[in-house]
């Protein structure tokens, strides 16, 4: 069997970044398999959808543990249990400490649904509607130990609309990060990713 890259996916709801990865691995388009999902909220959407396809899914509950860095420590335990390669942020919504930036470095990616570094933080469609943007979109990125500031591996635009809403844009938005988020995993695992500083370059092989 041909060589696959074990992902670990991390996600506090609704989950369909982490369908959309499924959906490519099931595809054929992804040489991956995933490792563990976890999410840190007993009840997320995501934690059901891995678990109706038999994935492994682990609840890591911040509120079992008495201070972040436990908490880090056994998502970073939960991680290496199942041999996690590149570890993937859907919607995860707890920011991570250097100790687990550090633990994974250079192998963690995050999506944003804004160009970053416009919009970082929450209710980035919100914050492109109010600014007045006419255009916005997705980032997938590296994590480093900023809150959206990591090196940026992919972004795809889309316009806003003069009568959208969040919940409008944010839907065209998603629509746009089901297309990115595993072709920036598939560059990663066929090793085209070369972080330069601020920079990732995509090479050919
Ligand atoms: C997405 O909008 C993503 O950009 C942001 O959180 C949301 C997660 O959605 N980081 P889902 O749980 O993958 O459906």
């Amino acid at each position: 069997m041909a060589e696959t890259t074990v992902l670990g996916i991390l996600a506090s709801g609704r989950g369909s970044n982490l369908q959309s990865i499924i959906d490519a691995i099931l595809a054929g388009k992804l040489a991956a398999e995933i490792g563990v999902v976890i999410s840190d909220k007993p009840d997320a959407n995501a934690l059901k959808r891995a678990a109706d396809l038999n994935l492994t899914a682990v609840c890591v509950d911040r509120k079992q543990y008495k201070t972040q860095q436990e908490f880090e420590q056994a998502l970073v335990n939960e991680l290496k249990l199942h041999q996690v390669e590149l570890v993937i942020l859907a919607g995860f919504m707890r920011i991570l400490s250097p100790y687990f930036v550090h633990a994974f470095a250079n192998r963690i990616m995050n999506i944003h649904p804004s160009l970053l570094p416009a919009f970082p933080g929450k209710h980035a469609q919100e914050q492109a509607i109010q600014y007045g943007a006419k255009i916005s979109g997705c980032t997938v990125h590296f994590v480093d130990e900023g809150m959206d500031s990591g090196p940026i591996i992919l972004q795809q635009a889309v316009p806003v609309m003069p009568d959208d809403t969040p919940a409008t844009l944010a839907e065209r938005i998603l629509q746009q990060e089901h297309v990115i988020y595993p072709q920036a995993i598939k560059l990663y695992i066929e090793k085209r990713l070369q972080i330069e500083g601020r920079m990732v370059k995509v090479v050919d092989r």
